[in-house]
């Protein structure tokens, strides 16, 4: 028998949630009235916070939160739960199988910082644009994990770039695979897809405080688990890292950057035919070149 997935915990793969962040991914989906949305690792389900707030009728709608991770679902069920059961629909799945979803049954699907740990990326894509009705969207959004910016003390600056791309290339116990830059290459991805690009956005998603519960605290501390479990860093130099970023918090310095990049793309209304071939060229009759 199959081993059930291993569960992790919520904060080790799941950032803390940055409100614009999502309303900004929920301007970009675009999702009218009565629209059927499919989110492709809910996590927490942050984005359908989001989503449903800016909805005139929220409840004309009705999402589907797919995730690996009971314990996300079960807090992405808690939100939900003032939506009406017939309208919501969270699913245990694993995105590296065909999605447990029917054939053009949404009309807006979206993934937010879940393509780095797939090592199938285009199957996903694939099964995006097979859940999407014609005219359909996917808005597919990715944080590129190379670019990070930790303000720190100027003794520290070598020692954060170094830390910032070992965390950028350390797959996690949670993920599949690892591809911390994907965010750069979302728009290359969608190229190989049946699905068409129709807009590219970037953000910057910033955070001033180094405490609890902010995102550059939650990545920072998510920096230091990986690359201690990873055995890619020296735990004393990770500590003094972290000590620098409080006194730097304390002395109202600190500051943490991500950009994320978003990739708006369509399913195609009808599938793009070839030319018939003129009636002269049967098989085994010459082709008529036609004029030059
Ligand atoms: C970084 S979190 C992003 C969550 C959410 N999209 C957000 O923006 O807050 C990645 C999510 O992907 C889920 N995940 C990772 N691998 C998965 C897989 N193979 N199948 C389904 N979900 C997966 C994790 O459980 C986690 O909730």
């Amino acid at each position: 028998m199959a081993e059930p997935p291993r569960e992790h915990a919520l904060d080790e793969m799941v950032e803390p949630v940055v409100p614009s962040r999502f309303r900004w991914l929920a301007r970009l989906l675009d999702a009218g009235p009565g629209a059927r949305i499919v989110d492709l690792g809910c996590g927490t389900g942050a984005a359908f916070d989001a989503i449903l707030s800016s909805l005139a009728d929220p409840s004309a709608g009705s999402v589907i939160g797919l995730d690996s991770s009971v314990e996300a679902l079960r807090t992405t069920g808690r939100g939900l739960a003032p939506w009406p059961a017939t309208a919501r629909l969270l699913i245990q799945a694993d995105l590296n199988a065909p999605l447990p979803v029917a054939d053009a049954a949404a009309d807006r699907v979206l993934c937010h910082n879940v393509l780095e740990c797939l090592p199938d990326q285009d199957a996903l894509l694939r099964e995006a644009h097979r859940v999407l009705r014609p005219g359909g969207k996917l808005l597919l959004s990715h944080s590129d994990f190379d670019a990070l910016v930790f303000a720190c003390e100027p003794g520290d600056l070598a020692l954060t770039r170094r830390l910032v791309h070992a965390y950028c290339d350390t797959q996690q116990a949670w993920m599949d695979a690892v591809d911390g830059t994907v965010g750069r290459r979302l728009v290359e991805i969608v190229g190989r897809s049946p699905l068409v690009v129709e807009t590219v956005d970037a953000a910057v998603v910033l955070s001033r405080r180094f405490q609890p519960g902010e995102l550059g605290y939650g990545y920072a501390h998510n920096l230091v688990s990986a690359l201690t479990d990873a055995g890619a860093a020296d735990p004393a130099e990770l500590e003094r890292w972290l000590a620098g970023l409080r006194r730097m918090d304390e002395r109202g310095a600190f500051l943490f950057s991500v950009n994320d990049y978003a990739v708006v793309c369509r399913r195609p209304w009808r599938r793009h035919r070839r030319p018939r071939a003129p009636c002269t060229s049967r098989p085994g009759s010459r082709q008529n070149p036609g004029p030059r």
